[in-house]
C-alpha cells in the first residue's frame, strides 16, 4: 500500500487531493510551479482541516499528524521515496506530458503514475513515459473533500497492477471508485456536458429563462442545483473545453459545442471564478 504520495499543482484540485490523503494518514508532498501557489494550496489544506476538527469530524492527534505528514515544494526532481504520485496542473497536453516525464525520473520502480485530467486520453499522456504500464486515469470529483466519487481510468497500457493500487489508494481516502475505458468524456463528463450544453442551448433558443431552466432541473429532476448553476461553478471555459474534446473526439455533431457557451467564454464571463457567467456574483 503505498504510504508516500506525490501531489503535482497545489490548485483546487491538487489541495483537496492532499488534504485527503493527509486525513488518511499518508505522507504527502505537494508541489507547484511557484512559492505562492503551493503556499496557498497548504494553506487552503490547514484550513479545510481545522474546519473539520471544528465540525467533530477529525480528532486533534489526527489533525497534529495531518500536519506534520505534509511537505510543500516547488520541484519535482528532489523528491524522494514516491510511492504514487498524482498530477493535477492545469488541464493543457504539452504541461502533463512534460510533468509526466519528470514524474517517470522520481516515482519509485513499481509505483504509480496517476492524473487527474478531466479530457486528456490518459493512453496519450502515459506515451510520455518509459512505463506506461503504470500511468492511470485519477479523477477526483471538484471539492474533494466532499465529493464522494473517483473515477479511475484505464490506459490502453495500463496493468492490473497499477488499477488495484490506485482503487485501494481511492478507497483508503474513503472514495468509491467506478472504472471508465479511456473514452472522451469517461463517464461523468460523456453524461453530465451533454445536459449543461443542451441547458445553453435551451436558454440560446429561448425555451426560458435562465432562472426557470435551473428551477425545472433542480425541482424536476431532484438535483442539487441547476445545470447553469452548474456550469458557472465548474467554470464555463472549462465546459466548453471539455464539449470540444468530446465533439472532436467522439466525432458526432451532437456533441456540437453551444454558440452561446462560446460567446459567454469570448466574453470573459467564465462564471463564478470570474463574477459573471449565467448569473452575476459578488468577487
Ligand atoms: N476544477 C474542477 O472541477 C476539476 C474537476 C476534476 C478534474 N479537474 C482537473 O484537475 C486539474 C487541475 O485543475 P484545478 O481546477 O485544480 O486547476 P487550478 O488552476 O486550480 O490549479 C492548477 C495548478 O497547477 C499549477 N501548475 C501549473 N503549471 C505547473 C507546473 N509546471 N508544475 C507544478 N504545478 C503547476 C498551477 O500553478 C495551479 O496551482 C486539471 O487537469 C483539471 O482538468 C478539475
Amino acid at each position: 500500500m503505498a504510504e508516500h504520495i506525490l501531489v503535482v499543482g497545489a490548485g483546487q484540485m491538487g489541495a483537496g487531493i492532499a488534504q485527503v490523503a493527509l486525513q488518511a494518514g499518508l505522507k504527502v508532498t505537494l508541489v507547484d510551479v511557484a512559492e505562492a501557489a503551493v503556499n496557498k494550496g497548504a494553506e487552503r489544506i490547514r484550513a479545510g482541516l481545522k474546519k473539520l476538527v471544528e465540525k467533530g469530524k477529525l480528532d486533534e492527534a489526527k489533525h497534529q499528524a495531518a500536519l506534520a505528514n505534509l511537505r510543500t515544494g516547488t520541484s519535482i526532481s528532489g523528491v524522494k521515496d514516491v510511492d504514487f504520485a498524482v498530477e493535477a496542473v492545469t488541464e493543457n497536453e504539452e504541461l502533463k506530458a512534460k510533468i509526466f516525464r519528470e514524474l517517470d525520473e522520481v516515482v519509485k520502480p513499481g509505483g504509480v503514475l496517476a492524473t487527474n485530467t478531466s479530457s486528456i486520453p490518459i493512453t496519450r499522456i502515459a506515451s510520455a513515459t518509459r512505463r506506461p504500464e503504470s500511468v492511470i486515469g485519477m479523477h477526483f470529483m471538484n471539492p474533494v473533500p466532499v465529493m464522494q466519487l473517483v473515477e479511475i481510468i484505464r490506459g490502453a497500457a495500463t496493468s492490473d497492477e497499477t488499477y488495484a493500487a490506485t482503487r485501494a489508494l481511492a478507497e483508503k481516502m474513503g472514495k468509491t471508485t467506478v472504472v471508465s475505458k479511456d473514452y472522451p468524456g469517461f463517464i461523468v463528463n460523456r453524461i453530465l456536458i451533454p445536459m449543461l450544453n443542451e441547458a445553453c442551448y435551451a436558454l440560446m433558443e429561448g425555451v426560458a429563462s435562465v432562472e426557470d431552466i435551473d428551477t425545472a432541473m433542480k425541482l424536476g429532476t431532484n438535483q442539487p442545483m441547476g445545470p447553469l448553476t452548474l456550469a458557472d461553478f465548474i467554470g464555463l471555459d472549462t465546459v466548453l473545453y471539455i464539449a470540444e474534446v468530446m465533439h472532436k473526439g467522439l466525432g458526432d455533431p451532437k456533441y456540437r459545442p453551444c454558440p452561446l457557451l462560446r460567446q459567454y467564454v469570448e466574453a470573459g464571463w467564465l462564471g463564478k471564478k470570474s463574477g459573471r457567467g449565467f448569473y452575476k456574483y459578488n468577487q
